[in-house]
Parts: C-alpha cells; sequence; structure tokens
C-alpha cells in the first residue's frame, strides 16, 4: 500500500470525505459532525491541513492552526480506521511539523490518544487550560 501525505488546502477538500474520516476515525464521537456548516469551516479555515491518501481516497487528516514561527496547535489528528497503526499519524505529523519546522505542536489529547502522544515523542504539559465558548 503506498500512501501520498501532502498539505492541501482545507478549503478545497470535499467535506463528506473529511466526515467520512472522522467518523471512520472514531474521533466523530468528539466532534460536532451533526453540525456540517460548523465543520465546514473548521477545515476551511485552519491554516494547515495535512492529509493521507491511498490511491486517492482520503484516509487521514491532521488539522492545525499555525503561526509557522513559534507554534502549530494541533487540533484534530484522525486516520480511518481500518488504516490505523500502519504508520500514518506518525507521518501527518512528520509533515506537520516540516511544514512550520520551527514551531513546537501543542495539542489536547482525546482519551482513547493519551497513550499514542508519548509514544511518538511528546511530552506532557501539566498546565493546560481551556477557557469553553
Ligand atoms: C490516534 C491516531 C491518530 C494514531 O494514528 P495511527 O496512524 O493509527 O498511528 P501510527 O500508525 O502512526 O502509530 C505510531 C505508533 O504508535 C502506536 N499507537 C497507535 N495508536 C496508539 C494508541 N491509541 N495508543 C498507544 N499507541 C498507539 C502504534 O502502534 C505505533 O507504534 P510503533 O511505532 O511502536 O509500531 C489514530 O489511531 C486515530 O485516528 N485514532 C482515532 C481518533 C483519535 O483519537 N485521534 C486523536 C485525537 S487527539
Amino acid at each position: 500500500m503506498t500512501w501520498d501525505i501532502k498539505r492541501e488546502n482545507g478549503a478545497d477538500l470535499d467535506l463528506n470525505d473529511v466526515l467520512e474520516v472522522y467518523r471512520s476515525s472514531g474521533l466523530g464521537e468528539r466532534r460536532p459532525i451533526a453540525d456540517t456548516e460548523r465543520m465546514a469551516a473548521m477545515v476551511r479555515t485552519a491554516n494547515l491541513v495535512v492529509t493521507c491518501r491511498v490511491d486517492g481516497e482520503l484516509v487521514g487528516i491532521a488539522r492545525s492552526v499555525s503561526d509557522f514561527s513559534y507554534v502549530t496547535y494541533l487540533s484534530d489528528i484522525a486516520v480511518a480506521r481500518e488504516h490505523q497503526r500502519s504508520g500514518i499519524g506518525r507521518a501527518l505529523i512528520d509533515a506537520t511539523r516540516k511544514e512550520a519546522p520551527q514551531a513546537k505542536i501543542v495539542l489536547l489529547s482525546a482519551p482513547a490518544a493519551t497513550d499514542y502522544y508519548p509514544h511518538i515523542g511528546f511530552t506532557q504539559h501539566h498546565s493546560a487550560w481551556v477557557l469553553n465558548p
């Protein structure tokens, strides 16, 4: 199987393909996928979107907001279930780093992924704070 990992413009992605990756990865349970307008805005306005495609089919996405200088906030990363644990998540994060090499990556982990990030080199920050809307 060969994958194609590349940066894409979020606004150019087919929203249904994106929603399918959120759904099939499991991340859809933690994101407002029923609110398609909101999801469309999330994908359109993220300024650093990296995708993984297999034979053209979208199977993975990393959606970030970056200043490309200091920090990249990785908002969502999702890999379709049938492609998980084959290195795609790590490759999406590597490609995200390459787009903004000076920037550190910051994220909030979903419960199912708390063991994933330390496994691929992230360190835990003990002072993360959230102000909900
Ligand atoms: C979490 C996720 C993005 C990881 O992507 P992936 O392509 O499956 O992971 P990779 O293949 O890059 O895994 C790299 C390594 O981490 C390990 N790993 C993968 N998922 C893991 C998990 N949930 N917990 C612990 N380790 C994990 C792999 O076994 C692999 O180990 P190895 O290098 O020793 O062989 C993907 O499983 C996913 O989409 N999960 C559901 C959505 C989700 O929770 N997203 C995170 C939101 S914060």
